[in-house]
């Protein structure tokens, strides 16, 4: 347990770099080392997550090497994988679980996935599904949870898949699947989610496309048994990452931020548009592209904040903003409501609890009904002077730490060790702008 202890600051100023994008990261490691050749990585995020992802690959064969931050992955060609010796623990890391399921199971490999306390809880039976279709066999004893044996299979079936969930994690798991399937495999994802999936296996070269084929739902289709190309790749800072410096910027009086280099897709920034709608003043400048993705500085400024309505439809392209957005809520003036919250009961808290219980702790009016969060602050005041469980999850402990930078009293925070998996560095960075966060 690392406790620590956010208080009280006056503003937020300067010019910063976000560590590398999770999901950007993972799949520049997975796609990688199915590629023929050597790819360079550079701007990958070092949180623990993503080192689950290169130790389960190393595991299976894939040699990877690092250099001043900047990591060579050589790829060992569609289907190349390993079987791995040992049973492959992925910590806290549910995007390399959904992913690696896909992968290994149109791989002729047998390989046991296991994770830390909170993985063991989250949902595999979303990828579990598809993959048995594609042919593979997997055993958990678990009720389809983590641990899990997967029998991948030699002959992969190239599939056609509703997906009515919206899950980026599934898609991802289906489409690295594909690739080893003769033929084409097709998606139709029925709300679309983040695509750094296809945008990636676009950038080595896959036979993927894309179209509405006059329905109104999202098609991907991909087809297996191709060659990808070793291509390098530069990782963006992360916007889900961001998004805490945007809404400390936003809230503590007096800031003003610019964050450099920051991935924009347009199904990670949901967040913009309703900071947008309630009175944020925020500029995405520099526009550019760099594999395939698109990059951004932004620069953000304290602004008067009031409630909105949040509605379900946008819900996939903010999913891990919830968090961070309800702490905005409480200082806004007026009531916001967050719509269609199903989806955070399994991330890596129930967030849904972790959001209701770290709110009534600061003694703002929070009620949850049928996945909706109504929040209201009638003062705008966070009293602090209280203790914030973070129920080891990574997203509740940062938000905590910028509601504790406007609050009156200081806040205490139970464990700030699970910040590691997806922002080493992130206390450093508040402070360095102005924020009064301590060790206990
Ligand atoms: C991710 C997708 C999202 C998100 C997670 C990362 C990804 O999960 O919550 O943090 O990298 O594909 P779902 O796809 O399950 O919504």
């Amino acid at each position: 347990m690392k406790p620590i202890i956010s208080s009280n600051s006056s503003a937020l100023n300067g010019s910063i770099n976000i560590p590398g994008d999770k999901s950007i990261s993972h799949r520049s490691l997975i796609i990688s080392s199915l590629a023929t050749g050597k790819t360079t990585i550079k701007g990958i995020l070092k949180g623990k997550d993503i080192i689950s992802s290169k130790s389960a690959l190393e595991k299976m064969g894939v040699i990877i090497k690092e250099e001043n931050g900047i990591f060579e992955v050589y790829g060992v060609g569609s289907g190349g994988l390993l079987e791995p010796d040992d049973i492959i623990d992925l910590g806290n890391s549910g995007t390399s679980a959904r992913l690696l399921i896909g992968l290994i199971s149109s791989h002729k490999i047998v390989a046991t996935l296991t994770g830390d306390n909170s993985l063991r809880k989250r949902p595999m039976g979303r990828v579990i599904e598809p993959s048995k279709k594609i042919g593979a066999k997997i055993i958990s004893k678990n009720n389809d949870k983590l641990p899990l044996t997967i029998f991948g299979t030699n002959d992969p079936l190239p599939i056609k898949y509703i997906l009515s969930l919206p899950s980026a994690q599934v898609k991802s798991s289906i489409l690295l699947a594909a690739l080893q399937a003769p033929g084409e495999t097709c998606i139709e994802e029925v709300v679309p989610s983040r695509d750094h999936t296809e945008r990636m296996l676009k950038h080595f070269g896959a036979k993927i496309s894309i179209n509405l084929e006059g329905s109104s739902n999202k098609i991907i289709c991909i087809k297996g048994q191709n060659e990808l190309l070793a291509s390098n790749i530069e990782v963006p800072g992360d916007f889900s990452s961001a998004a805490f410096f945007i809404i400390g910027a936003l809230i503590v009086p007096n800031s003003s931020l610019y964050l450099k280099n920051i991935g924009i897709n347009p199904y990670r920034i949901g967040l913009i548009e309703i900071l947008q709608d309630m009175g944020a003043k925020i500029e995405l400048l520099n526009k550019t592209t760099k594999n395939n993705e698109p990059v951004a500085d932004i620069k953000v400024y304290s602004s008067e904040l009031k409630g909105v309505d949040v509605p379900a439809e946008i819900s996939p392209r903010m999913i891990d903003e919830y968090p961070i957005l309800s702490i905005a809520a409480c200082i806004a003036k007026g009531r916001t409501t967050l719509k269609g919250l199903d989806e955070l009961r399994y991330k890596e808290s129930d967030r849904l609890k972790s959001i209701v219980e770290m709110l009534k702790q600061f003694k703002v009016d929070v009620n949850e009904f049928e996945g909706q969060l109504m929040i209201e602050n009638k003062n705008r005041i966070l009293e602090g002077n209280c203790v914030i469980e973070t129920f080891q999850d990574h997203r509740i402990a940062m938000s905590a730490v910028i509601a504790g930078l406007v609050s009156k009293g200081p806040v205490h925070i139970d464990d700030s060790s699970m910040i590691e998996t997806s922002f080493p560095g992130f206390i450093e960075i508040i402070n360095s702008i102005g924020g009064q966060v301590s060790e206990k």
